[in-house]
């Protein structure tokens, strides 16, 4: 048991040091990299043993995800609370696929679910699923949309495939999250087989623009893009289709906790009109990797798409989680979910939510002060900013992710050169801020 004591001291102390290293690891320790790649042991070594060069080699060459002070991609970091839920759960090593295999994973699911319908003001028909990420959210979501619109006119995909089976019309707009593309394209819906709609300046889908509809047709909105954070405009598109042929599924893998702010949820407005709604749990609810989550309202068409039964698995009267996702065998990632939200509570998630939107717009008026182009409305986490020419971006980004005291990335907006500034991070303080954007002021002027 030592051992466990020693990962969680060395894993401790490393979430308290976060605060005072380089954001980004240092060139040193990206070398001693190669200390790891030995040919294949014959012999082991000890866990201590193993456990201490994992943390001497690997923890100065993982990048401050959990930190205060990383803004990129939209990652999110992790909650103390949830952290503490994963290694709890990792001791357990539940197999969560099946009630008979983990009863508290669940259960847990159970819970989460019926707290995340609430959230959003969802009614309790709807169901979902917790899988690994917001790509296989999307998926899952997508498969349920695809079932239930082909079992409408006659054909069961799970059956026969799509092998001669009814067109479906597939909607997305022109700013879709690229995993959307792929997602689809993994159902049988080609990656180009796709009707394109154009977007506004922010990223918005323009509902004028959406193709007459009919037969089948599957519609993907997105809450929260990657770039801007801008919202499709859900409830009007709803409003506009007709809602007995086609599955509106929205991709809200940031967008969704929007829902939780007073003073963003008009952004998730209409969302209940919708059929599926996806998120990521391990961004902006910051818990551990990997978790997604699939909400459906129709959770029939859900488990048609998933469900497969097998003579030596139990079946009992309670929700049978592997009925609902592409897995079998999984991880309770329920656990980690409930966690958070039983220690934030609605109040907390509003906090964290206000706060970050609140620090973005504090980057985003801080750097429009010091004569640097913003170029998008900061309706939510994210900024775009322009530091002059594409060159004097790239090498104010790169001046950023060298000079440690916090990491951003790049992006191409609309034919511009951009930085991303991406607040989803319980822990990231006013003072991170501050500090923060004092660096990219110095960045920028040394450019
Ligand atoms: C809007 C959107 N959709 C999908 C994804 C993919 O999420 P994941 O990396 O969790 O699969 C992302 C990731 O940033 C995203 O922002």
């Amino acid at each position: 048991m030592d051992i466990l004591k020693s990962a969680a001291e060395r894993g401790m102390h490393f979430i308290e040091t976060l605060p005072d290293r380089s954001v980004a690891p240092q060139p040193d320790a990206l070398a001693a990299l190669d200390q790891l790649d030995i040919p294949l042991p014959e012999d082991g070594i000890p866990a201590e043993e193993m456990l201490e060069l994992l943390d001497r080699v690997g923890s100065p060459a993982t990048i401050g995800t959990t930190g205060g002070r990383f803004f990129g991609f939209v990652i999110g970091a992790t909650l103390p609370a949830t952290l503490a839920a994963n290694w709890l759960a990792g001791a357990w090593d539940q197999n969560a696929g099946l009630w008979a295999g983990s009863p508290i994973g669940s259960q847990l699911e159970v819970v989460s679910l019926r707290w995340l319908r609430e959230l959003l003001g969802l009614n309790e028909r709807w169901g979902g699923a917790f899988v690994t990420g917001a790509t296989m959210a999307n998926f899952t979501c997508l498969a349920a949309g695809r079932s239930a619109l082909l079992r409408n006119v006659g054909w069961d995909v799970e059956r026969d495939g799509l092998f001669g089976a009814p067109e479906i019309t597939v909607v997305i707009g022109d700013e879709a999250h690229p995993t959307l593309t792929k997602s689809l394209g993994l159902l049988g819906m080609g990656r180009e087989r796709l009707e394109r709609v154009p977007v506004d300046d922010q990223g918005r889908i323009r509902p004028e623009c959406l193709p007459r509809l009919e037969g089948p047709a599957l519609i993907c909105l997105q809450a929260g893009n990657i770039n801007t954070g801008s919202f499709d405009p859900i409830r009007q598109i709803c409003e506009h289709v007709p809602p007995e042929s086609t599955w509106i599924h929205v991709d809200a893998a940031f967008g969704f906790w929007a829902a939780a702010s007073p003073s963003r949820s008009h952004l998730m407005e209409g969302i209940p009109l919708v059929d599926s709604v996806c998120t990521d749990a391990h961004k902006w609810l910051n818990v551990p990797y990997d978790s997604g989550i699939a909400l459906v309202s129709e959770p029939q068409a859900l488990r048609r798409a998933m469900s497969f039964s097998a003579a030596y698995l139990p079946e009992t009267e309670r929700r049978e989680p592997s009925h609902y996702t592409p897995e079998l065998s999984r991880r309770a990632r329920g656990v980690e979910i409930w966690a958070a939200i039983q220690t934030l509570g609605r109040a907390g998630i509003r906090e964290m939510i206000e706060r970050n939107c609140r620090q973005a717009t504090r980057f985003a008026e801080g750097l429009a002060a010091a004569g640097y182009e913003i170029l998008n409305d900061v309706v939510l986490n994210q900024v775009l900013v322009s530091f002059g020419d594409a060159g004097r971006t790239r090498e104010t980004i790169r001046r950023i992710q060298e000079d440690g005291t916090c990491w951003c990335g790049g992006t191409q907006w609309q034919g511009r050169t951009a930085m991303r500034i991406s607040v989803c991070s319980w822990a990231t303080t006013d003072d991170d801020v501050e500090l923060s954007l004092a660096a990219m002021l110095r960045c920028a002027a040394q450019s």
